[in-house]
Formats: C-alpha cells, sequence, structure tokens
C-alpha cells in the first residue's frame, strides 16, 4: 500500500497507508486526517485542494481540464496547488507529500 504523508497545516505530520485507485481525499477520509472534501468530488467547492510537495509536483499526472477549471476559477490557487480528490493514487506515488492549507 502506497503511503501518502499529509503536512496538517499545524505543521503536524500524518501519514497514511492509501488504497491504490483511491484518490488522496479517500485515502484522508480513511486515515482521519482533517481534510474537507465538502462536494464529495464533484470538484466545485476546493475544500480539498492541498499543496503538492515540489519534489512530487511533477511526478503527478498533469490535472484534468475539470480540475485545471476548478483550480483556476474557484480556489484560490497556488501553482503547487491540486485537488486531493482529482489525484488517483497509484504504486508511484508512494511517499507523496502533501501540505493542507
Ligand atoms: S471535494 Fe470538492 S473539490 Fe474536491
Amino acid at each position: 500500500m502506497p503511503k501518502i504523508i499529509f503536512i496538517l497545516a499545524d505543521g503536524t505530520r500524518q501519514e497514511i497507508d492509501a488504497n491504490v485507485g483511491d484518490t488522496v481525499l479517500d485515502g484522508a477520509r480513511a486515515g482521519n486526517v482533517p481534510l474537507a472534501g465538502a462536494c464529495m468530488g464533484s470538484m466545485v467547492c476546493c475544500t480539498c485542494r492541498v499543496e503538492v510537495d515540489s519534489a512530487w509536483l511533477a511526478k503527478l499526472p498533469a490535472p484534468e481540464p475539470r480540475e485545471e477549471a476548478a483550480l483556476e476559477s474557484i480556489c484560490e490557487a497556488t501553482e503547487t496547488s491540486r485537488l486531493a480528490c482529482a489525484i488517483k493514487i497509484t504504486e508511484d506515488l508512494n511517499g507523496l507529500i502533501v501540505r493542507i492549507p
């Protein structure tokens, strides 16, 4: 199971074992990580926005148009922002580090 590392807003590090095929948001929920995800993955709320560690950013597949549009239009996105509900967990993402703003 790939490990996903969340850095919470207060700097606390929370590590979870995630299922391949789930999203990072699914993993956060299963691991009791405080990440809202109010629209349940519909990509309209931005409450699952995370900042991806710069070393990992290039390893993620590029955002699909729907995620990109949400990031540009409704999220206060930075260059490292992604939606946790749009990142599918793969074995290659073992050790992924994301920060919760
Ligand atoms: S859960 Fe709402 S945008 Fe991801």
